[in-house]
Formats: structure tokens, sequence, C-alpha cells
């Protein structure tokens, strides 16, 4: 992992561009290189000599600048940096990133970028609300752009809401982990479709068959994919997490919805399936609830299409990588290596849910199977395995 050594931080005009001058101090007390593009409505509220003499370097802001052009092009700006932050982000930037619109230095800077760029907005609650905002922001994360905050609380106009500028430690969690070596994108010629979550199978209009899977480890890798450039489809269950930033995203109850879903989408590149699907549905769902009658009753349970196992097995189209899991209790790897076979997969992440919760947990501990390696690896957060397995499937593609 490349960690970040150089920031390019562009400070536009909202009351929060005060917190940027705390933010420069701190990124660089972490060894980090801070050059900073202030714009004319931002120098309204801090100055050009204060951000100049808290980060060291020269503060750019005019585009038309002959000097600075000269010294260093807007082109060159971005390039020389290992990623872009935007803080405080108004309303008016986002509208202009979204739109693409380059009328300033900055704008044009964003515009021209080879590189990840985090916005973090700071507004007031209405404009936050605002549905042209909201619209500006999802075609942002549809680019790959990705948000830090807004936090709920008191605003500066003494109104109360989401809008505030995230506080700096956290704008500083959010990047400092950031792997740079994941700009040159490897995936992005690629397509990823990825099963997550649990299925849930009517039994009435009220009850259901269902299970505990979180979700945690089929987002992160669709998260994780997307990160990387693949264009990716989530096909998920229900679940109570938040939904991954930039993947498309299919939301289906039933196991016969996700397949039907996984199979619209073909062809891909690389499948994942993550989901701990139902195998089991009720044969004869009942469009009335079941009233109790003194007595046992049965249900019969009709078996579910293997989602794996027909994108695996399928005769046109078939993914050029598909990965499963299994969640063993015993005998992991042996039953862990049949079961690639019996499935048809090429990749199985087995892991062993006989000591406790893996389900809704954080961490995960692998057992890497193909065709000829068997790897154990290290327990990791489910984002490490997620990242893990993306950089093992972009080795895959690029050998
Ligand atoms: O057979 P088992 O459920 O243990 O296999 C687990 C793997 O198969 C997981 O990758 C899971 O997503 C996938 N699976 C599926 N459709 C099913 C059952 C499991 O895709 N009906």
């Amino acid at each position: 992992m490349k960690k970040v050594k150089n920031i390019l931080l562009i400070i536009t005009g909202g009351i929060a561009a005060y917190k940027s001058l705390e933010l420069i101090r701190r990124l660089k007390d972490q060894g980090i290189n801070v050059t900073c593009i202030l714009t004319k409505s931002g120098s309204e509220f801090v100055t050009p000599l204060s951000v100049a003499s808290l980060s060291g370097n020269h503060v750019y802001s005019d585009l038309f600048n002959l000097t600075d052009e000269n010294k260093m092009g807007h082109i060159q700006l971005s390039r020389e940096a290992d990623l872009i932050l935007v803080a405080p982000a108004t309303t008016n930037t986002i509208s202009k990133m979204a739109y693409g619109s380059c009328d300033d230095l900055a704008s044009t800077v964003l515009m021209a970028t080879n590189k990840q760029v985090f916005v973090v907005p700071a507004m007031n609650v209405r404009m936050w609300h605002n549905p042209a905002t909201q619209r500006n922001i999802k075609i942002l994360i549809e680019d790959g752009v990705k948000f830090i905050g807004p936090e709920k609380g008191d605003m500066a106009c003494g109104e109360y809401g989401l809008g505030r500028m995230s506080e700096t430690e956290e704008i500083i969690n959010s990047i400092i982990e950031y792997d740079v070596s994941l700009l040159n994108q490897p995936l992005k010629n690629l397509t990823a479709l990825i099963t997550a979550g649990p299925t849930k199978e009517q039994i009435d209009p009220v009850r259901f068959i269902s299970n505990e899977s979180s979700g945690k480890q089929g987002y992160a890798i669709a998260q994780n994919l997307f990160d990387m450039g693949a264009k990716t489809t989530l096909i998920t269950g229900p679940t109570n997490i938040p939904l991954p930033d930039g993947p498309s995203i299919l939301k289906i109850n039933t196991a016969e919805e996700m397949l039907e879903a996984s199979e619209k989408i073909l062809p891909v590149d690389i499948a994942v399936c993550a989901a701990a699907v139902s195998d089991y549905r009720v044969s004869d769902k009942k469009k009335s609830k079941i009233k109790k009658v003194g007595e046992n009753i049965s249900l019969e349970l009709s078996e579910n299409p293997d989602i794996l196992k027909r994108i695996s097995n399928r005769n046109s189209n078939r993914p050029k990588l598909v990965v499963g899991f299994a969640a063993e209790t015993e005998n992991l790897k042996n039953n862990a290596a049949t079961k690639l076979l019996t499935k048809g997969c090429d990749w199985i992440l087995a892991n062993d849910v006989s000591s406790g919760k893996v389900f809704g947990n954080d961490e995960n501990q692998i057992t890497f199977i193909s065709k000829n390696k068997t790897e154990k690896w290290d327990k990791m957060s489910k984002n490490d395995v997620a990242k893990k397995l993306s950089i093992n499937i972009s080795e895959y593609f690029s050998s």
C-alpha cells in the first residue's frame, strides 16, 4: 500500500473555511505536503497569507496568472498531488463539479485531474437537502468522487441540521488510509457483479424465512472493486447497513429475484457471490396470514436455484472469473475444495464459522482456494479481505 504524501487542498467560499486552516496544520503533522488553491470567494473567509504561512507553500488562486501558470500550470497542480481534497466544498462548487464547469482555477483543476477527489461539503441545512444539491451529489458519487460528511449540528447561520463540515480528525482518518496505488484503477476496463446479504422468502404476508447475513463482506467487495475502477453492480438482499458509494445497486428479496437480476446484467467479467442465499423457499406461499388451528402444521419447501452454480456453469456469457464463499464448521479445506468442484466456480473464499459469529462481525478469517492454490489468510477486517480479494482479481486479469 502506498500512502498519501501530497495533497492538493481546494478551499472554497464558506464560513467553514476557517476550519481548513486547522486541517492544513494537522495534515502537515502527519507528514503530508499540502498545496492549496483558494477560490475567489474562499479568500473572503481566509487570507492567502494565512494559507501560505500554514502550508509553507505558494497559494494558487487565479487561472490566468501568468507567473503561476508558468511555474505550476493547472494540469501540473493535480498531477503532483496524490489526491485532491475540496474542504469546505460549497453547494456552488459541488454543482460546478457535477456539470463540468471550469470558470476558475479550482474548477479547471478538478476537471483536468486524474486523481481521486474527496469532497467535504459545508453548507446550510436547506441548501444540503435541496433536491438540486442531492442530484449533483448523486452524479458525483456515480463519477467516483468520495464524500466525507457532512455532519448534523448547529450552523453558523443559527439553524440546525445536516450540513456542518466534518471535523478535522474525521477528514484525516478518511484520507490517511487511502491507498494511492488504487489510483491506477487496475480494473477500469472490467465489469463486476456482486451478490450480498441474505434473501428473504415469504411464508405468508407477515412471516418469512431469512438469515443473519449482514451484507458487510459483499458490500466491502463491491466498494473495493468499484474503487479499483470496475463497473460494478451490487445485487443485495435486505440489510441494515449503508450501501456502498458508486456501484449500481439492485435490491431484491428472494433467491429467484436475485438469480433473475444476476442473469439480466450478464455478461460481466467478474462475479462474486457473497450472498447468503436461502436454500429453500415455501412451495405454496399463502396470500393471507396463516391462522393458528390448534394443531401442528407443515410447510413444504422447494429448493431455490443455486446462483453461484448457475453462473459458473453457463454455456454463454460465463464471467471470466467466478468467486464463491463457503461457510464451513468442519473439514474446512476439504469441504471448500469439494465446493469449488461441485459449484464449478474458479475461486472459493472459505471461512470457519464453527467458533462464534461471522455474520454481522467486522472481521473474517479466510482460506483462499483455487484449482492450484490453497492459502490461509490472516484474520483481518472484512474491508481488508475485500481489498486483498480485489488485488488478487486485478493480478488475475493482468497476468
Ligand atoms: O452451498 P453453499 O450455500 O454452502 O454455497 C455458498 C456459496 O454459494 C456462496 O458463494 C453463496 O453466495 C452461493 N450460493 C448461491 N445460491 C444459493 C446458495 C448459495 O449463489 N442458492
